[in-house]
C-alpha cells in the first residue's frame, strides 16, 4: 500500500519510505458553517500546529519527519471513501529515519547575532 501514500503525495518517494505518514483530515462544512469563512484559515494553523509537534517529537524520538504539501486531496479523499466538503485534507505528514543530503550546507541559526554577543555571554 505504500504506493498509494507515493502517488497521492505527487509522486514524493519520501511520503511512502518512511515509517509511516498521514494525512490530516480537516472537519470542514461544519466548522466553517459554524464560525464564518475566515475559520479556513484557523483549520490550517491547527494543521500547523500538529505538524510542528510532529517534528519535535520525531526529533525527540531521534529519527526525523517531514512536513507535506504537495498532494492531491481529491484522491486522498477517494482512499478513505470521502465525498463532498464535509471532510477536506489539509496537510499531510511522513516520519522515519533521516537521509542526509551532503548537497545541503548547514548553518548555526541565528549565526551573526551569536557572534556579536560579548565574550562570556555565549550559549551552552
Ligand atoms: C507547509 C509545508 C509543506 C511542505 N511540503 C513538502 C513536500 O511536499 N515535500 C517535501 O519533501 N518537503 C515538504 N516540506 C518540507 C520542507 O521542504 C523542508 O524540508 C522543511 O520545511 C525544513 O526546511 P529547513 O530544513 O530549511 O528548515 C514542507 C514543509 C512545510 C512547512
Amino acid at each position: 500500500m505504500t504506493w498509494v501514500a507515493n502517488r497521492v503525495s505527487c509522486d514524493q518517494d519520501i511520503a511512502a519510505d518512511g515509517f509511516f505518514s498521514l494525512g490530516m483530515i480537516a472537519d470542514f462544512q461544519a466548522s466553517l458553517e459554524c464560525h464564518g469563512a475566515s475559520f479556513y484559515r484557523h483549520l490550517f494553523w491547527e494543521s500547523g500546529l500538529v505538524g510542528q509537534v510532529l517534528y519535535l517529537e520525531a526529533e525527540a524520538a531521534g529519527v526525523r519527519a517531514t512536513g507535506i504539501g504537495c498532494f492531491f486531496d481529491d484522491p486522498v479523499h477517494q482512499v478513505f471513501g470521502l465525498r463532498d466538503l464535509e471532510f477536506q485534507s489539509l496537510y499531510h505528514f511522513t516520519v522515519g529515519g533521516p537521509v542526509d543530503d551532503p548537497r545541503l550546507t548547514t548553518l548555526p541559526p541565528y549565526g551573526q547575532r551569536v557572534k556579536a554577543r560579548p565574550r562570556g555571554m555565549d550559549l551552552p
